[in-house]
């Protein structure tokens, strides 16, 4: 095995962008392309594989069911050991899954759905348990919030997740500040993580400096430890080695291939991930949608009048800038937002292929399908408002409750084994 001085050659991309590359780091997502991140390129540097036709079919085949479509269309692009995952599930063996949020703003914004949209999809099709980690430390550190203000968001965003529908006896959401002080067994996975890990290593894969304070610095380790089942005794009945699949933005990666690395140190079975794109801000593909800047984003609390106006008048249009141009030219889909927000949340694949046709051959000009988003939007923000209203106070404690879930992982005299 490699020293831990070291940071081996495997796993471990080429992390320095150059001039001409994309920027894709848990903090900075940026692209000079207006075509947005190069994710074929992505998938070299960072060393994961691509989700290619031939996994799809698989997953079809083991679920019997067809792929979502964020799978489908490609948003879910890149993965680690996904194949494992399908194994696993073929041999009858469990898994879970896990995915988390840092809770840095009241409001969430259209992108941050994608990741726990898919998730929910995950654990209705496979059935296995979901954990949630809201890092409310992560945000106290990096952001100019009070540990407490990051705790009290951390609840608030919890009820957008419960909105997303899941099921409250195969999910547990916890904040990092809240479940670490009362779970001796996560503090323990994270010292024998922090243990595994050099300061070498993080400086490497997250670009830390001597100045940065050092909870930033022994941070990853806090967000790796969900990655094993022994972090919560109390689903998974003390077991130590139930495999755990991450659906995540790409930009996660980071923390879990410093997971993956130090799996085998603790005897520990390696995290398999799903890896998304991003959520394009509404003025096009180089960055993604951030809730810091609110021209960029369609918050969760915005109304109908407000969704129109922000599609209408920031929306980055791929459409000729006349009419007469774009009936001539026609309009170029892979850069267009409107039509970039479709394939997010349209479901429906004919109506999407159609718009596609003809919006590239400038048939379709840019007010209508503008329109047809905004339709699409206010009827999925305003269902989310509505289930959102639903969520009690009560209801979240229940969530974030440490509590054993409906599965059952056999007795203690096989979990001490
Ligand atoms: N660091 C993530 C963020 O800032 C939150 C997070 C914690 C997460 N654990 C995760 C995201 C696991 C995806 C999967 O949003």
């Amino acid at each position: 095995m490699a020293s831990t001085d070291q940071v081996p050659d495997i796993e471990q991309p080429d992390q320095k962008a150059t001039e001409e590359e994309d920027e894709v780091t848990p903090w900075t997502v940026s692209s000079k392309s207006e075509k947005g991140i190069n994710y074929d390129k992505l998938i070299d540097r960072f060393g994961s594989s691509k989700i290619d036709d031939a996994l799809l079919k698989r997953i079809e085949k083991v679920t019997g069911k067809p792929v979502h479509h964020l799978l489908r269309r490609g948003i879910f692009f890149s993965h680690r050991e996904m194949d494992l995952i399908l194994t696993t599930v073929e041999q009858g063996k469990p898994f879970y899954l896990y995915t988390g949020r840092g809770p840095s703003s009241e409001a969430m914004h259209l992108g941050h759905l994608i990741p726990f949209i898919f998730t929910k999809w995950l654990q209705d099709t496979f059935d296995v348990p979901l954990v949630i980690q809201m890092t409310d430390d992560e945000k106290f550190l990096w952001k100019d919030l009070t540990i407490d203000e990051a705790n009290r968001l951390a609840h608030e965003n919890a009820k957008d997740i419960i909105a997303c529908g899941f099921d409250i006896e195969k999910t547990f959401i916890f904040s990092d500040v809240e479940y670490i002080s009362s779970c001796p067994d996560f503090y323990k996975y994270m010292c024998r993580i922090q243990k595994g890990v050099t300061f070498n290593q993080v400086k490497g894969i997250f670009g830390f400096t001597e100045s940065d304070c050092i909870g930033k610095i022994s941070f990853p380790a806090i967000q790796a430890a969900p990655s094993f089942s022994g972090a919560f005794p109390m689903i998974f009945n003390k077991k130590q080695d139930i495999q755990c699949l991450i659906p995540c933005a790409i930009d996660q990666d980071p923390y879990f291939r410093m997971t993956r690395d130090v799996a085998p140190k603790l005897g520990c079975k390696k995290p398999a991930l799903l890896h998304s794109t991003f959520f394009p801000a509404l003025q096009g593909a180089q960055s993604k949608m951030s809730a810091s800047d609110p021209t960029s984003s369609i918050f969760l609390t915005d109304t109908d009048k407000q969704i129109k106006d922000k599609i209408n008048k920031y929306a980055y249009s791929g459409g000729g800038s006349t009419v007469e141009e774009h009936k001539e030219k026609g309009g170029d889909c892979s850069v267009d937002v409107a039509f970039q927000y479709m394939k997010f949340f349209s479901e429906d694949d004919e109506r999407l292929a159609q718009i596609e046709k003809d919006y590239t051959s400038g048939e379709l000009l840019t007010g209508y399908l503008k329109k047809e988003l905004i339709g699409v939007l206010q009827k999925l923000v305003g269902e989310h408002r509505e289930r959102r209203a639903k969520v009690t106070d009560e209801l979240v404690r229940e969530f974030m409750t440490p509590r054993k879930l409906k599965f059952d992982y056999g007795t203690d005299q096989q979990a001490k084994k």
